[in-house]
């Protein structure tokens, strides 16, 4: 399972980093909105310093809603680094700039998915990543588990080479039981990855380990 972070912080990017088992950063206009980051130069040049900070894919959104203004924007995104995956949104025109994408060989990341027909277009476009907001679907009382589920039965079905990267993460349980479902990747808030470290029987353990070891010494 490879695990994303899901922030413009460089900061916890570079935690996230330092840490040894990122696989790659995710972001949106919100979260570049977030940090301060504002003005199309000074994103495209945040890009690059994630891209520096970071070893493995990093998603660039578009902000253009017709075909052709994704196209220009997301091979000006493409440009700034190879590591970069050009973030559409699951509309209509998002799934062609898709296609247009994938037929080049440019890694894409589908966005804003909540339903298993939105991902199988995805699939069928050739997206690289699909990303099905699991947080947002809990927030409105429904199961956002469930669609992954759903999505993980539907690509494996066909042998689809998309790979589901389940977003809008808010806890280390979703983390978890992505996992379980055999979610491909996960984005969430730095939190989300530092929490799997905690166990009081771990700090408890060491505790003793080290109180131990001093006696003798
Ligand atoms: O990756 C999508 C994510 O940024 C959305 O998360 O917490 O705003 O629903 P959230």
């Amino acid at each position: 399972m490879k695990f994303f972070i899901d922030t413009a912080n460089l900061d916890q990017i570079k935690e996230a980093q330092d840490l040894g088992v990122l696989d790659g950063v995710t972001t949106n206009p919100s979260l570049m909105a977030k940090e301060g980051i504002t003005g199309a130069e000074n994103i495209l040049q945040h890009y690059r310093d994630i891209c520096e900070a970071v070893e493995g894919d990093v998603s660039a959104e578009v902000i253009a809603t017709d075909y052709d203004g994704m196209v220009k924007q997301g091979e000006e995104l493409a440009a700034l680094n190879p590591q970069i995956v050009v973030k559409l949104p699951m509309i209509a025109a998002g799934v062609k700039a898709c296609k247009y994408f994938s037929d080049k060989g440019i890694k894409t990341n589908v966005t804003l998915v909540f339903s298993v027909g939105q991902a199988l277009l995805a699939a069928k476009a050739g997206a690289t990543y699909v990303s099905p907001f699991l947080g947002r679907l809990d927030d409105i009382s429904t199961d956002g588990l469930n669609l992954i589920e759903e999505i993980r039965l539907v690509y494996d079905n066909y042998g689809f080479k998309t790979q589901i990267l389940a977003a809008s993460i808010r806890n280390t349980m979703h983390v978890i039981n992505c996992a379980k479902i055999g979610s491909d990747v996960m984005t969430g808030p730095l939190s989300s990855i530092t929490g799997l470290l905690k166990h009081p029987l771990t700090d408890s353990g060491l505790a003793q380990f080290l109180a131990d070891y001093a006696k003798g010494n």
